[in-house]
């Protein structure tokens, strides 16, 4: 293993991520485990050269009391805690280390190398992926998003042909964002990938549903039928492929323990259809993923691509999903994404993204009355996607993005470019 690492035990605090970001910032690996690790499996994990008990206030998970096994004491192992009142270990701090302090813990009390960087994290990865897997084969849903994309070719370094992927296209895709998984994985890395064209399935069960919790029930349940559908046609696999990473693991006081710990089954798939689970990147936070990504050789595009919801265009395409309003949302993000490129917007604007209302206005084309849809423009900025305000578009861009969309997208008389910050509206429209 290349990477010196150092366990942080959460043990009920609420800053447990910005605590391993202050270790991983001073270029040691750092990982999040539950209070209720045993002795056994923190001997288990590569390179362990100190241990952090980080209680919090109070020492609480989830409203219970907590301590580590007192077996963990026994192991010899460099040992702080972190805001705990009473601690058993010999150093205590009320408050997160600072810098100096951490920098002598890790570097002198633990021995640990400043030694964590995107090439080591790999390297210990390929081969954890490896101990775990053997001979066995692993399955991959790969929807083209960053976190899946990067575990695919983390996946296919690793155990290259055990591998098999799975993209489905549910129609609901943007512009050319299919094809581009396929020649990508299929094409550069060889993956072994099915390709599902399960569009016209899809665009059937939502025909006529207006309601967007029920589209979006559709969406999603319907993506686990096609992929079971696919995985039972596939024969003697055991492991899946999941892009679980850091922010998908709930900060403490509430649930790390248990999400750390869980293997749980990909959502809703059947329980004869029980895997278990390979998540090399759970312990990475985002901007680490799209490094990770990076690093095994993902075209840029892929990696730093802005956030896309699961049911894609669907949420896009408002109230019942037609034909002609998806494909004018799909033409028109298309022009968007690339105007924005032009004007190097792609890289301050956080979400950006076209939007198609289900009601027609009245318009004028070649001197004739149209009635016709419009095209909403939304950009927005934010840090967490709990609040966002609006980008200001430069007008000008604006307006040529508006003469490419009038000019070239049929069926669309009008564009409106969205001013609401969230609150009160939500980033997407439904
Ligand atoms: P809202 O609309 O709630 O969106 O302000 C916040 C952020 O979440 C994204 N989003 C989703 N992402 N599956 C996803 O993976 C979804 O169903 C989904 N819905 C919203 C949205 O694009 C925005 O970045």
């Amino acid at each position: 293993m290349k990477q010196d690492l150092i366990v942080i035990l959460d043990l009920g605090s609420t800053r447990n991520t910005v605590l391993a970001r202050a270790i991983r910032d001073l270029g040691v690996y750092s990982e999040i485990h539950p209070h209720d690790i045993t002795a056994q499996e923190l001997k288990a994990l590569p390179n362990v050269k100190g241990v952090i008990l980080n209680g919090g206030e109070n020492r609480m998970v989830e409203g219970q009391a907590v301590e580590i096994s007192r077996d963990l004491y026994e192991l010899g192992l460099p040992m702080i805690s972190v805001d705990y009142p009473q601690s058993q270990c010999g150093v205590r701090y009320d408050t997160l280390p600072d810098r100096e302090t951490l920098e002598k813990f890790l570097f002198q009390e633990c021995g640990a190398e400043a030694n964590w960087n995107m090439k080591n994290f790999i390297e210990d990865q390929i081969e954890l992926i490896r101990r775990q897997v053997g001979e066995r084969k692993v399955l991959l849903a790969l929807s083209g998003g960053v976190d899946s994309s990067v575990v695919a070719a983390m996946l296919i370094r690793a155990v290259g042909s055990q591998l098999t992927c799975v993209h489905v296209n549910h129609g609901l895709m943007r512009k050319n964002e299919s094809e581009s998984v396929v020649k990508v994985f299929r094409d550069q890395l060889h993956a072994n990938l099915i390709y599902v064209d399960a569009v016209e399935r899809f665009l059937g069960k939502l025909e006529g549903v207006a309601d967007p919790e029920q589209k979006r029930k559709i969406i999603g349940g319907e993506f686990i039928r096609v992929f079971e559908e696919e995985a039972r046609k596939l024969e003697g696999i055991e492991l899946l492929g999941q892009g679980t990473i850091y922010p998908d693991i709930i900060e403490s006081g509430t649930k790390t323990a248990k999400m750390v710990k869980s293997h749980h089954n990909v959502g809703g798939l059947p329980e004869d259809l029980k895997f278990e689970l390979v998540e090399p990147l759970k312990q990475l936070f985002k901007d680490e993923v799209r490094a990770c990504g990076v690093e095994l050789g993902l075209p840029h595009d892929m990696v730093y691509r802005q956030p896309f919801p699961g049911p894609g265009l669907g949420v896009r395409c408002l109230g019942a999903i037609t034909r002609d309003r998806l494909e004018a949302v799909r033409e028109a993000d298309a022009i968007l994404r690339e105007e924005f490129a032009k004007a190097g917007l792609d890289k301050k604007v956080w979400q950006y993204f076209t939007v198609v209302p289900d009601f027609k206005s009245v318009g004028m084309k070649n001197n004739a009355r149209v009635f016709e849809y419009m095209v909403i423009i939304r950009a927005i900025n934010t840090v967490d996607a709990m609040t966002a305000s609006v980008e200001k578009v430069d007008w000008e861009v604006l307006e040529r993005i508006t003469n490419r969309i009038l000019a070239e997208v049929a069926n669309v008389n009008r564009v409106c470019y969205d001013m609401s910050p969230k609150p009160p509206a939500t980033i997407e429209f439904e």
